[in-house]
């Protein structure tokens, strides 16, 4: 993918996350000077089968397993430095080492104690099913104008005074909400200040690293989290993420100009998934819909929830490819279709009778939609020792052209198994 061509690629979910991010990521990473994660937060949990064991990423970016490639926490992330440091203790542990080589933001904001607090409590009232990062009620914090940023932490004054608002406000609302939990401003001061010293060595202008590595010829690989239909504009709003996950984010969470951009990939797994609460169209009936969980071990890398599963949905895939401008696909868990007899697609949506150009622009009427479907032929074969497309049964080959043809994308890498070598280049 990368190339004189392509010298700054995004990479990002093109349904509701869980696409196989994490596995794409590592594979292109061996070949990108610098990784950057540019939204989110530990709310992403991206997975990575390395050859010394699996690992699951949430706020480090994948490109870490790769010992000479740079890894950022871009400005646009919502940053939790307790769990950072558990992630850091644990990768170095398994021998991953990070001095000099992740960096993070300075002004990426700080996912704080209360804001865990208060995303736990409006689980109570919103059921939009979140994962309780904290991710809603830090993004509400740096949009209000009042979160605390990493930079701030080189001025421990200014950190006590917004923590101290934050945490009043914070006890306001759960009080209002009616809970008996409240947190303690001095504990959260205290805290950070025992943090400060660890986190402010990898602390950095990022925005300015990326530019300058593009400028002197290196590749830049932007990772997403999440997917385009969890995008607080883009996606099935309410039942979204806080962040722009879809590429317009990426840079403006990177600290770079669009125009720097030269090609964005989207991940799309072979069916559906979902986690949390929000509509499904082509959700799959329960025994279906189990099968599809088992074989592909369809449970949250951050909650461990049970996935809700269905059938590929080329209605939301082509819209991921408008609204993120993807210029390729790659098609990941390909294998996890391998023992179905037929496969049934969805190619389009019917509402009131009519055919629907694309997807309606509220929950109400995407929970109406009636999806209508295309049966492909399973292949009952095994594909993970597939190599090349041309490995792949015929069967198997025409799903992914009808996927091709009907998201409108080019496919550029098929996956067929969790292992770094189990990812196909269409060439
Ligand atoms: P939040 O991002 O924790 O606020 O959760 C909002 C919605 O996004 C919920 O439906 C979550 O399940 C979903 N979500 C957040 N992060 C991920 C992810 O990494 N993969 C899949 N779904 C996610």
């Amino acid at each position: 993918m990368f190339g004189p061509e392509v010298r700054c690629l995004v990479v990002v979910g093109a349904q509701w996350g869980d696409e196989g991010k994490g596995k794409v990521v590592d594979a292109l990473a061996e070949h990108a000077e610098l990784v950057v994660r540019y939204q989110g937060g530990a709310n992403a949990g991206h997975t990575v089968d390395a050859p010394d064991g699996e690992f699951v990423l949430h706020q480090i970016p994948a490109g870490i397993l790769h010992a000479s490639t740079r890894c950022v926490i871009g400005n646009g992330v919502v940053l939790d430095p307790e769990t950072l440091f558990h992630e850091i203790d644990a990768l170095r542990e398994r021998g991953v080492m990070m001095t000099g080589r992740l960096l993070v933001s300075d002004r990426a904001h700080l996912v704080l104690p209360y804001h865990k607090l208060l995303d736990a409590e409006s689980a109570r009232s919103k059921k939009i099913g979140t994962t309780a990062r904290g991710i809603g009620p830090a993004y509400e914090d740096k949009y209000g104008r009042r979160g605390v940023r990493v930079g701030d932490l080189r001025h421990p004054e200014i950190v006590a005074k917004l923590v101290a608002a934050g945490a009043e406000r914070a006890n306001a609302m759960l009080a209002l909400a009616g809970s008996a939990k409240r947190c303690g401003a001095p504990e959260i001061v205290a805290m950070l200040e025992e943090l400060a010293p660890r986190l402010l060595p990898f602390v950095a202008d990022a925005g300015r690293l990326v530019a300058d590595t593009l400028q002197g010829g290196g590749h830049v690989l932007l990772e997403g989290a999440q997917g385009a239909l969890l995008d607080v504009d883009h996606g099935t709003y309410p039942f979204v993420t806080s962040s722009s996950t879809t590429a317009g984010g990426a840079a403006v969470g990177a600290g770079i100009g669009p125009t720097a951009i030269d090609a964005v990939l989207g991940i799309v797994k072979a069916y559906t998934t979902r986690v949390g609460n929000g509509p499904l169209p082509t959700e799959a009936a329960e025994r279906e819909a189990e099968g599809l969980r088992t074989l592909g071990g369809e449970y949250g890398a951050t909650t461990g929830r049970p996935r809700r599963c269905g059938w590929f949905d080329a209605m939301v895939v082509r819209y991921a490819v408008r609204v993120n401008g993807l210029t390729g696909l790659a098609v990941t868990k390909l294998d996890v279709l391998d023992t179905f007899d037929e496969l049934p697609v969805c190619t389009r949506y019917r509402l009131g009778g009519e055919d629907l150009v694309d997807l309606p622009d509220n929950v109400a009427a995407l929970e109406e939609v009636e999806p209508v479907y295309e049966r492909l032929p399973g292949w009952r074969q095994p594909t993970g020792a597939a190599r090349t497309l041309a490995d792949l049964p015929r069967a198997a080959r025409v799903y992914l052209e009808g996927i091709e043809a009907l998201a409108g994308a080019p496919i550029r890498y098929v996956g067929v198994g969790t292992k770094r070598e189990q990812l196909i280049e269409v060439t």
